[in-house]
Formats: C-alpha cells, sequence, structure tokens
C-alpha cells in the first residue's frame, strides 16, 4: 500500500476524475478527505468508500471561498490530525468564444479554477510544513497548452494559470520538502466531456493515436504516481494523460 495512513484531500471529488483519484487512494491505505459543492454526490461516494472499509470525511466545500476553504482545512486536520497530499481537481467549463462569453462565467471560470486551486494551496502550506512536507497536484489541462476552439476562453486561461501558479509553487516550497506538479488530461469521459458536441467527440477520438477516449482511472494513475514516492525526485513537472494526442 503506496499511501498507507497519509491524508489526501480531494477537490471535486464527488464525482468524475475526482472520484476515481479518491477511491484510488482509499485502495493505497490513504485516508481521503472528499471536496465538493455536490452534497448528493459526496454522500453517495462517502458511502460507497465506507463500504470499501476506507475512511472519509466528505466536505461540503466552495473552493473560491478562501474562509470555506480555511474551515474545510481545519476540519480535515481535526478529523485525521494531518494532511499529507493535495489534489487540485475541481474545475468547470464553459462554451463560448471571446464574443459570445458573458463576464459572469469569465469570472467564475476563473474564481473556480484558478483561485480556487490557489485558496487550497495556500491553506495546506501550513500543515505540510509543520509535517516537514507534501506532495500537490493539480489537474490542469491540454487547454493549456494548445487553447481550445470549443471551450470559452477562461477555460485556458485559467488552466495555464494553473501551470504557472504550480511551477512557482514547486520552487517556493521546494525547500520545506513540499513538491508541486499537475497533470495535463484530455479528452476523459466524465460529465464535463459529455457536454461535447457529438462531431467534436469523433474529431478528438480520431486525433489520439491510441484511439480511444480516456478514463478516470487513466489520471487517478497518474495523480497517484506524482504523489508517490516514487516521484520523489519530481517537481514543477506536468505530465500529459492525452493518449498521445500532444506530445511536447
Ligand atoms: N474530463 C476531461 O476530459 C478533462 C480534460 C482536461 C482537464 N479536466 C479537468 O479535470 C478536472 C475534473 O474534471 P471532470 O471531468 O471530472 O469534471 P466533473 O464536472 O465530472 O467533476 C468536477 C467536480 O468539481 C466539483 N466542483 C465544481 N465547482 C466546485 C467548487 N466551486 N468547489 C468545489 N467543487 C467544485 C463538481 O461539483 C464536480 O463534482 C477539472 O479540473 C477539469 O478541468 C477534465
Amino acid at each position: 500500500m503506496r499511501f498507507q495512513d497519509q491524508v489526501a484531500v480531494i477537490t471535486g471529488g464527488a464525482k468524475g476524475i475526482g472520484r476515481a483519484v479518491a477511491l484510488a487512494f482509499i485502495r493505497e491505505g490513504a485516508r481521503v478527505a472528499l471536496v465538493d459543492i455536490d452534497k448528493a454526490g459526496l454522500a453517495a461516494l462517502r458511502e460507497e468508500i465506507e463500504k470499501l472499509g476506507g475512511q472519509v470525511l466528505a466536505v461540503c466545500c466552495d473552493i473560491s471561498n478562501s474562509s470555506e476553504v480555511r474551515e474545510m482545512m481545519n476540519l480535515v486536520q481535526k478529523t485525521f490530525g494531518r494532511i499529507d497530499i493535495l489534489v487540485n481537481n475541481a474545475g468547470i467549463i464553459r462554451r463560448g468564444t471571446i464574443e459570445t462569453v458573458t463576464e459572469e462565467d469569465w469570472d467564475r471560470v476563473i474564481a473556480i479554477n484558478l483561485k480556487g486551486t490557489f485558496n487550497c494551496c495556500r491553506a495546506v502550506i501550513e500543515p505540510m510544513k509543520r509535517r516537514g512536507g507534501g506532495k500537490i497536484v493539480n489537474v490542469s489541462s491540454i487547454a493549456a497548452k494548445t487553447g481550445d476552439i470549443t471551450s470559452a476562453p477562461g477555460y485556458g486561461s485559467s488552466k495555464a494559470g494553473v501551470d504557472a501558479l504550480m511551477k512557482t509553487l514547486a520552487r517556493q516550497l521546494a525547500p520545506y520538502g513540499i513538491r508541486v506538479n499537475a497533470v495535463a488530461p484530455h479528452a476523459i469521459e466524465t460529465e464535463m466531456s459529455a457536454q461535447w458536441p457529438e462531431e467534436k467527440r469523433r474529431e478528438i477520438i480520431a486525433s489520439i493515436p491510441l484511439g480511444r477516449l480516456g478514463r478516470p482511472e487513466d489520471v487517478a494513475e497518474a495523480v497517484l504516481f506524482l504523489a508517490s514516492k516514487s516521484a520523489s525526485f519530481i517537481t514543477g513537472e506536468i505530465l500529459d494523460v492525452n493518449g498521445g494526442m500532444l506530445m511536447d
């Protein structure tokens, strides 16, 4: 068990990629804090994990709100006594172009994807420093590197911001033994990708050398690798999980 007794906080943990990450950590012996705004999703996954015999805390928290995030991290520490791993996975997407996107949509995407990641990172620094180290893994996107024609401009912009934040924190926190990395998924089958128009779905599969969409478990494996001892000399890295679509 790679993460026996460690505590992992997973934002957006109620479904999709976050759910797969949570289940993968549980299988590897970790205790998991699920953080989400989807109360029903949180309750369902908490029950599923408890049935597996896993230790889980489910917290309803909007990561764009810094005081909610501070309270949530305090609760995790009170419950489990430590925080070893933070997976910044919660994110939203909006469709549109520079001409059609509303200012409200731009603000919401930046507030959750970028500021939410900042809020969560800031709130775990102290507990991680106290333990002499920690691991932060951000779930970015291929859109940060390539842009995207169908998602509204805020999405790729927020994820590029998440990547720059990750590299800055990797430098600033290395002296404290805190490693900060990212995965950049593309075309993973979740509710988010279910919003793709059918034509876009076909085009995407045709453009992926491995010839299929990704599974949430594919991303979870990459996240666990970056959080594990096997990656102990890796920080500031973006690991692509895209079936070979972008090789950079
Ligand atoms: N699915 C893909 O193909 C794909 C590709 C690249 C990147 N990503 C990224 O992976 C991450 C997870 O995506 P997914 O496809 O699993 O999406 P999803 O919509 O299935 O899950 C996202 C989760 O985040 C939660 N969430 C949204 N706003 C929140 C907030 N303010 N506070 C707390 N939780 C909040 C949602 O309730 C949901 O449970 C996102 O950051 C997304 O940008 C996904």
